[in-house]
């Protein structure tokens, strides 16, 4: 995935704005990073395997008096986390850094080494350089070099390049991996996401796939791949550079759990209609939602759990047919789509290939899309046909919690506005959803106040290699949900299984050392039916912890067992309030264990990689 970032402009703020930078894009890649700097025409590197921090302790026993540099922080693809495979990588005056994979790397690779040029690194990236490298030692200018390499690499990429022979400039392009730049007076930036610049400015540019920017201190080109001139609109970025800070708590995952009941009612507000008996959405036009008899979802990971559950609300509120599809698998099958197929991509950041992938080719196919993401401007918002923002605000934590929320509130207000406009419910069990709804970020406080318990509860739990994850209905992609978390960030094996598929083989796991977690909001048509499966599970031994706004639980549980009684709402709300302590679990555990939980090992919050 990794995060890049360059900056020319005034000598004493180049290293600083290139190291800040590089620390907001950490949740991009951290396995490994590099700076480099043109000074007096000498191209300095400075690489480190590991976090950020590793870095800056080289960093800090350089004198740095430099113009210009560029920088990454990366996700390693191609070649181990090390420090040679760190980028910047370099090939004679030119030195790159790169976001994304080059899929044709080894022909060229074999093509350049014939020609004598030598390859230190395991990295696809340092193709780029040597190849920009043979077209300069062909006579063609730093511009055109670029320019011609780029018409024979193939892949994803954003990409800046530094020539020590022209330090008065950063050239940069890109193809699918998202690249902004922004201009100050007398300075110019390039970052692969927001955080990386707006401490500077909030006036920046999105450059689209094939464009490339030549970038002085006082001056930004922007041209297409045929060396025309083009120019790109300049966007206003509302972002609070607060919003991006601890606040005072120990993780981003635990001020971001804690800020759900806030990222609800951000999300509602002005969704709700005077009467409270509908949903507006102004963004969506009705004449869109002509005709469409069956919606596709598509997604990963948390956002996947999110969509499972909206499918649920589709059905059941909008009586329409509903799927959804795991995005990195949609893109590769032969799906069978029309024109009365409406194609929903969720995705925090906007940003995920796989997601934008899928979103892509249902483009291709002439199917209406709808993008629902966390981040206004990322790709999939701007190639969605229509898009509803989650409001969330910026989520560092790699462990994604309150955009799942947000995402999970956003498919049930489109499902009721969906169902209001096929006049499939009426306005009167409209008015009884919202009530419900309105309700959620009050007992999502209430949920909250669970943190101390849950955590002594986690001392008992830690040590377990393996858990397993239950639920029913909607309580299903919550189990998923809370076994993902508990995987991402404490590393420990963890299941997630709809109850009633555990006596079909996975009970065999059932002894005393497999903890059992019951996501069971006591419901009018699961509850009865997930008792059954609790009491299958006691038969054979299992300890479970017992997620319920049922009290009556208590007297059913063993001294071993341990219950977390939350709040009673409706059922298609439950998973606002049920996941909550799924969350808190899978943060206490974590924390016990003294794993890395806002950047969890081999992970990264953006995955711009198919
Ligand atoms: C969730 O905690 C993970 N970070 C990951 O599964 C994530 O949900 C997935 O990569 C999808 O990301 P997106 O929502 O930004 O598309």
């Amino acid at each position: 995935m990794c995060g890049i970032i360059g900056y020319i402009g005034l000598p004493d703020r180049t290293k600083n704005v290139l190291y800040s930078g590089l620390k907001s894009l950490e949740y991009r890649g951290y396995d490994s990073s590099g700076l480099c700097f043109i000074e007096d025409n000498e191209t300095r590197v400075v690489k480190s395997e590991g976090k950020l921090e590793n870095l800056n302790k080289k960093l800090n026993k350089h004198k740095i008096n430099s113009s210009v540099g560029i920088g990454h922080t990366r996700w390693a693809t191609h070649g181990k986390p090390s420090e040679i495979n760190a980028h910047p990588h370099t090939s004679g005056p030119i030195s790159v850094v790169h976001n994304g994979i080059i899929e044709n790397y080894s022909e060229l690779k074999d093509e350049l080494i014939k020609k004598g040029y030598e390859f230190y690194s395991d990295t696809d990236t340092e193709v780029i350089a040597h190849l920009i490298h043979d077209f300069l030692n062909s006579e063609f200018s730093f511009e055109d070099s670029v320019r011609l390499a780029f018409e024979r690499i193939e892949g994803s990429y954003a990409v800046a390049i530094l020539n020590q022979n022209e330090p008065d400039k950063i050239i940069a392009t890109r193809r699918f991996s998202p690249l902004i730049i922004a201009q100050n007076e007398n300075e110019c930036f390039l970052a692969s996401d927001i955080p990386a610049i707006i401490p500077y400015t909030n006036k920046v540019i999105y450059l689209e796939d094939n464009d490339y920017a030549i970038l002085n201190a006082d001056e930004v080109l922007i041209k297409d791949m045929d060396g025309n001139e083009t120019t790109r609109e300049v966007k206003i970025i509302n972002l609070d550079p607060v919003m991006v800070e601890k606040s005072g708590f120990r993780h981003f995952m635990l001020k971001e759990i804690h800020e759900q009941p806030r990222a609800v009612f951000d999300t509602l507000r002005g969704r709700i209609s005077e009467s409270m008996d509908s949903v507006i959405f102004e963004e969506l036009d009705l004449g869109f939602l002509e005709n469409i008899n069956r919606v596709v979802v598509v997604a990963c990971g948390t956002s996947f759990h999110a969509s499972l559950i909206g499918k649920y609300m589709l059905e059941s509120i909008a009586k329409i047919n509903a799927q959804v599809e795991l995005a990195s698998e949609f893109k590769y099958r032969e799906p069978v789509l029309d024109s009365k197929t409406l194609l929903i991509a969720v995705s925090q950041s906007g940003e995920t290939a796989d997601t934008s992938e899928a979103l892509s080719e249902a483009k291709l196919r002439g199917v209406k899309s709808l993008g629902i993401t966390n981040v206004e401007l990322s790709k999939i918002s701007r190639e969605a046909d229509y898009v509803l923002h989650t409001k969330a605000g910026p989520e560092i934590g790699v462990a994604s919690t309150k955009a799942f929320t947000t995402q999970v509130l956003v498919l049930y207000l489109f499902s009721v506005f969906l169902g209001l406009h096929k006049k499939s419910i009426s306005k009167k069990i409209a008015r009884q959803l919202i009530k419900d709804v309105i309700s959620a970020t009050k007992l999502q406080q209430t949920v909250l106040n669970l943190d101390g318990e849950i955590k002594e509860l986690s001392k008992e739990f830690y040590h377990y290699k393996n858990f397993i994850y239950l639920g029913r209905g909607v309580s299903y992609p919550v189990a998923l949900e809370g076994a993902l978390k508990l995987k991402e960030i404490s590393y420990i094996h963890a299941e997630g299984y709809a109850a009633g598929e555990m006596k079909h083989g996975p009970i065999a796991l059932i002894d005393e050392s497999m903890p059992v977690v019951f996501i069971a909001p006591d419901d009018e048509v699961y509850y009865k039916k997930l008792l059954g499966n609790f009491k299958e599970i006691k038969a054979r031994g299992g300890r479970i912890i017992f997620i319920t706004s049922n009290e009556e639980i208590v007297k059913m549980l063993d001294k071993d067992d341990r219950k977390i009684i939350i709040p009673k709402c409706s059922n298609l709300i439950s998973p606002l309030i049920t996941t909550i302590p799924v969350q808190f679990l899978a943060y206490h555990i974590a924390n016990l264990l003294g794993t890395d939980i806002d950047q969890p090992r081999n992970l990264a919050k953006v995955v711009t990689v198919e």
